[in-house]
């Protein structure tokens, strides 16, 4: 059971939201998860760099992480950096079209080969010349005879575990690891069938370095119950402590939040029509007005709700920007905010509406992190995949809202990062020993600490 039973008698639940619809996918109503015990988290493990240590060394150097998407790297000779904890590695395409993960540090003296993105034949080293293959393998050392211990088998670039999942290049430092789709478990490989990513190119790729723990940032994305307070604009048409919140395969969690339902805070003062209105007026007008294209709410017709009218808005929206025909999806899929995490640091959204990835990296104290949001676009069948764009990193001191290509989006992260520094600062007093979180909406936080905890220890 994870639905509140106080949702069950008071609120309306997610699951009868879906109930409406009979296209609705069986795969949103699995409710699955043993409720994690209703413990306090300590604050040290955001805060000290003992804690630090351990995640580096039991959990990045030893779990799976998305480092890129494929279409990152489409041609033989492209290559990306992915950095983790102080290490650095090559993602490149190979002359047979697989991908190779190598160290990115030259054997001479330790030099960073590559800095980046781009395409090369071989990598070069800037300092004395020492050249590797694509693959790996030592193809030239200037003054070869004054290295008579360098031999080629050697002094190959190392490799790492790299696999792809849905367009998306993970790797793993750990050379004993579990297979990569053992890992990502059957139900986000069955789930993610519905919303495949891997045709889907990169449209947007913003990185932004946020002044708080990886995980603070991460777990603003894993409960709505903050939304009332710091998305205010949101509770007219977002139902937010009544989100659903699941545990997959003990590994990965999901958030449901239905759209085009107001808040349960002030469900009584908001009329249907109310709602259609302040969602069109939040998150489509905006945008419509920067590009002087004037929107109308729709009417909610007879026998219709707020929410079935704004998912065939949706669709006739997509349809007519994209091209794509969502007429056979549920208004879920075309509207609710579906959002996977996935052990340890990945946000993945199902459904079409929100197509949103978002990923959470640890920098160089526990107090730092990177914060990557992309937009996924999905494109009409046959259309040639274009290339992914490339990342764009945005000042620590520049607003999300500064990123037009995030749309309306930018204003709500730049309402989240409000509150992240100052998490992250009042964590540090030494009367704040652990932080409380709530039964129901902070469910999957807890359980996340739950598997940390576990990975931490195997
Ligand atoms: S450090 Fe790379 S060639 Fe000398
Ligand atoms: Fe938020």
């Amino acid at each position: 059971m994870t639905v509140s039973p106080e949702i069950r008698e008071s609120m309306r639940t997610v699951e009868e939201y879906l109930k409406e619809d009979p296209r609705t996918p069986d795969a949103l109503f699995e409710q699955a998860g043993e409720d994690p015990p209703l413990e306090p988290i300590p604050s040290a493990h955001y805060t000290s760099v003992e804690w630090q240590q351990r995640e580096i060394d039991k959990l990045w150097k030893k779990s799976w992480q998305m480092a890129c998407r494929e279409n990152d790297i489409p041609q033989p000779g492209d290559y990306t950096e992915y950095t983790i904890v102080g290490q650095t590695l090559i993602i490149v395409r190979q002359d047979d079209g697989s991908i190779k993960a190598l160290r990115n540090t030259c054997l001479h003296r330790g030099t960073a080969l590559i800095e980046g993105a781009g395409s090369n034949s071989e990598f070069q080293c800037t300092f004395h010349g020492w050249t590797w293959k694509l693959d790996g393998s030592l193809k030239r050392v200037p003054c070869r005879w004054d290295f008579p211990k360098v031999s080629d088998g050697e002094f190959a670039l190392p490799e790492v575990k790299v696999d792809t999942w849905q367009g998306f290049v993970f790797v793993n430092l750990d050379p004993d690891c579990e297979p990569l789709l053992d890992f990502v478990g059957p139900t986000l490989q069955r789930h993610f069938e519905l919303w495949p990513l891997e045709n889907r190119y990169k449209a947007v790729h913003v990185v932004k370095r946020i002044p708080c723990n990886w995980k603070v940032a991460m777990e603003a994305f894993m409960e709505d119950y903050h939304v009332f307070r710091t998305h205010a604009q949101m509770v007219g048409y977002a139902g937010d402590c009544n989100s659903q919140y699941d545990i997959f395969d003990g590994m990965h969690s999901r958030m449901i939040t239905s759209m085009g339902v107001a808040s349960p805070h002030l469900e009584d003062s908001y009329t249907a029509q109310d709602t259609v209105d302040s969602m069109i007026e939040d998150l489509v007008a905006d945008v419509a007005r920067e590009a002087d294209v004037k929107v109308e709410a729709p009417r909610i017709p007879e026998g219709a709700t707020a929410r079935n009218t704004l998912a065939g808005f949706m669709r006739a929206s997509m349809k007519e920007r994209l091209g794509l025909d969502f007429s056979d999806k549920a208004d879920a899929e075309v509207l609710d905010a579906i959002q996977y995490q996935m052990f340890p640091n990945l946000i993945p959204w199902g459904g079409f509406s929100f197509p949103l990835v978002y990923r959470y990296r640890p920098a160089e104290s526990p107090d730092w992190c990177w914060f990557d949001v992309m937009i996924m676009a999905p494109l009409p069948d046959g259309v040639p995949v274009p290339r992914d764009v490339p990342c764009t990193v945005l000042p620590s001191d520049e607003p999300w809202a500064n990123c037009a290509e995030l749309g309306g989006l930018g204003p709500v992260y730049d309402q989240d990062m409000v509150n992240l520094p100052k998490v992250q600062r009042g964590m540090h007093n030494d009367t704040m020993n652990e932080l409380t979180m709530a039964q129901y909406q902070e469910r999957n936080i807890r359980d996340f600490h739950r598997r940390l905890e576990a990975f931490l220890d195997r």
